[in-house]
């Protein structure tokens, strides 16, 4: 059984009441496996809420953020940086294409970013848009993204985007893998994932696991994508 990440990136979504709801639906269902790992990246504002519930209530989920700053402590102001970040996280997303869209990173910060997050202990899951975006060394995980699959566009438009197809999603992820032949590189692929279609990508060879967005936010809807995993 190969490992797999299922990443819920609930976006700029969920009071903390909200979140601690969806938590309390699904922790207590989720299957413990151990090669499946869930990671919910949820808005920084309810970090704190979801760590000390998951670890009163021990649910077999781990925290991710879904950005972090390029830059250490001090007079960054409005940023979150990873020196900070670790006691909540021990995951982060970094090079989203909507943060690249909407807030112009580009490449170069996505690379800080990265150093920041290795540098404190956090797993960054590295965004990529496509075979031509930049993967910094030792990257560990990233997450093919096309634009033209994530569910609302780059826009905010729900039922904009269309999954990439799997066969298709998996010949990037061997791109990806191939290229980076000393590392133990893994891919996960995200874009209009749900319960129907989960399936389809985490059977293919290179693609171990799913960011998902839209989907990840009904806690039922996420529990049948977690079931429809099965035990690939
Ligand atoms: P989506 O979002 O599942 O709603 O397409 C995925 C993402 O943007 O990470």
């Amino acid at each position: 059984m190969k490992n797999l990440w299922i990443i819920a990136n609930w976006k700029s979504n969920k009071t903390i009441t909200e979140a601690l709801d969806w938590l309390n639906i699904v922790g207590p269902k989720l299957p413990r496996q151990e090669n499946l790992k869930i990671i919910i990246c949820p808005t920084f504002s309810c970090l704190s809420e979801l760590k000390k519930e998951i670890q009163v209530q021990s649910y077999p989920i781990f925290l991710g953020s879904q950005d972090l700053s390029p830059f250490g402590v001090g007079a960054y102001t409005g940023e979150e940086p990873a020196e900070l970040l670790k006691e909540l996280v021990s995951f982060s997303i970094v090079g989203h294409s909507e943060r690249r869209f909407n807030f112009g990173e580009n490449d170069g910060m996505v690379a800080k970013k990265i150093t920041q997050a290795k540098d404190n202990g956090i797993v960054p899951f590295l965004c990529v848009q496509g075979k031509e975006t930049p993967v910094p060394q030792n990257c560990g995980i990233i997450a093919y993204e096309p634009i033209s699959a994530i569910s609302t566009g780059l826009t905010n438009t729900p039922g904009v985007g269309r999954a990439d197809n799997p066969h298709d999603a998996n010949e990037v992820a061997k791109y990806f893998i191939e290229k980076y032949p000393e590392e133990d590189l893994k891919v996960i692929y995200g874009g209009s994932v749900n319960s129907q279609n989960i399936r389809g990508f985490i059977s293919q060879e290179n693609i171990s696991g799913a960011l998902i967005g839209g989907a990840s936010l009904d806690p039922e809807e996420f529990l049948k994508i977690v079931e429809n995993c099965g035990t690939v």
